[in-house]
C-alpha cells in the first residue's frame, strides 16, 4: 500500500538497534534501511548493549563547568576522572577498527587555560588509545567579545583516537574541489615545478607541483572550516551537522553504525542519516532525547536527507 505521497506508508517496527537489545525509548525509522534509534539514558550503562557494533562514536561531551545551567557540570579538576568513566564502554563499544572523535574546548579558569582537555587524551593513550590525528574546528564566524589577555576562541579541537593505529578511513570521501588558485598557478610550470622541489631553506619539505595538472579535487587539510550554528536548536550546545557529517564521511563505512553518547539535540542523528549511516543518539536528559526526534523528523526528512529517502516516523 502507498501513502499519498506515492511512498511506502510508516512502519513502526524495531530497528536493528533495538533487536540488539538498546532500551530506546523511541525509534525514528528510515525508508531505505538506515534507521537513527534515540535512547534516553546514561551512555555508559546504554553502550552496553553494543558491544563491539560500533563503526564510530562521535561526539561533543559537556564542558568542564561550562553549561551548569542547562545539565550536570564537571569541574575541570575532576574532568579527567569523570570522562574515563566512560573509557571501558566507549572502547567496548567500537569495532576493533573504530574510531571515536572528541569535540571538546579547554576552558579558562582564574585567567588561564585549564588543561584538562590535553590531560583527559594524555589519560585515555595510557588505557589503550591510539591518538591517530588532532584536527581543529575553525569558526569563521565567531562569537564577538573582550578579554584582558585573550582574543576571540575562533576554534575547538576534535581528537580523532582508534583502537587500532591504522582503523577505517575513507579519504576520498571527504576530497573537495581543488578552487580558483590552481588554474593561475598551474598555467606557467616554472623549472622547479616539474619535478620534486626540496625547499630552498633545506627544511626538508618538498613537492611536485606539476602532480596537480588536471586534478579536480584535493583532501581537505586538518583544520575544518565551519560557521557555527545560528539558529537555537533547543539545546544550549548544538553543533553544526557538518561537523559530524565530515568525520562520519571519512571514518564509518557506508554500511557502518555511528554512536553519539552525548547526543543533545541529535546533530550527529540528522549528519548520520543524511549519509545513509544508522546510528545510535544517547543522552541522560529527556527534554533533549525529545528535542532530538523533533529535529529529525522534520530536519532530516526536509533536508540533510534530500539526497537519500525521507524519515517515515
Ligand atoms: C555538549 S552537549 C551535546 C550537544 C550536541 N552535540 C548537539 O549538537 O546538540 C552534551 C550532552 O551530553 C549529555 N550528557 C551528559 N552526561 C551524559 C551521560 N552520562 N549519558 C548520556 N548523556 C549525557 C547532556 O545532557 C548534553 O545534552
Amino acid at each position: 500500500m502507498k501513502s499519498r505521497n506515492g511512498s511506502r506508508p510508516p512502519v513502526k517496527r524495531k530497528s536493528k538497534e533495538a533487536k540488539r537489545g538498546v532500551s530506546s525509548t523511541k525509534t525514528t525509522l528510515a525508508r531505505a534501511g538506515a534507521t537513527c534509534t534515540v535512547v534516553h539514558g546514561d551512555s555508559r550503562v546504554e553502550l552496553g548493549a553494543l558491544k563491539g557494533e560500533v563503526d564510530l562514536i562521535v561526539t561533543s561531551p559537556p564542558y568542564a563547568d561550562a553549561r551548569h545551567h542547562h545539565y550536570d557540570s564537571i569541574h575541570p579538576d575532576k574532568f579527567v576522572d569523570w570522562f574515563l568513566t566512560f573509557h571501558e564502554p566507549f572502547y567496548a563499544a567500537l569495532k576493533p577498527t573504530g574510531s571515536l572523535v572528541i569535540n571538546i574546548k579547554d576552558k579558562v579558569v582564574d585567567g588561564v587555560r585549564h588543561r584538562y582537555v590535553w590531560r583527559t587524551i594524555e589519560a585515555l593513550c595510557e588505557r589503550g588509545w591510539f591518538a591517530v590525528d588532532d584536527y581543529l574546528w575553525h569558526k569563521p564566524n565567531a562569537m564577538p567579545g573582550y578579554w584582558p589577555t585573550r582574543l576571540r576562541d575562533g576554534w575547538e579541537y576534535c581528537f580523532h583516537l582508534a583502537k587500532s593505529k591504522r582503523p577505517f578511513f575513507n579519504p576520498d570521501a571527504v576530497r573537495k574541489p581543488i578552487g580558483d588558485w590552481v588554474e593561475s598557478r598551474l598555467r606557467n610550470l616554472g623549472k622547479n615545478d616539474n619535478s620534486r622541489h626540496n625547499s630552498v631553506n633545506a627544511s626538508g619539505f618538498g613537492r611536485d607541483i606539476s602532480k596537480w595538472v588536471g586534478k579536480q579535487t584535493v583532501l581537505p587539510s586538518n583544520v575544518l572550516t565551519i560557521a557555527l550554528v545560528g539558529k537555537n536548536k533547543g539545546h544550549p550546545a548544538v553543533f553544526p551537522v557538518d561537523l559530524p557529517l565530515f568525520f562520519i564521511k571519512l571514518l564509518c563505512p557506508s554500511d557502518g553504525l555511528v554512536v553519539d553518547p552525548f547526543a543533545g539535540s541529535g546533530t550527529t542523528g540528522i549528519a548520520a542519516l543524511s549519509v545513509g549511516r544508522s546510528c545510535v543518539l544517547i543522552d541522560n536528559n529527556a527534554e533533549y532525547c525529545e528535542e532530538a526526534i523533533r529535529r529529525l523528523q522534520i530536519e532530516a526528512a526536509a533536508g540533510w536527507c534530500s539526497a537519500r529517502p525521507s524519515l517515515n516516523a
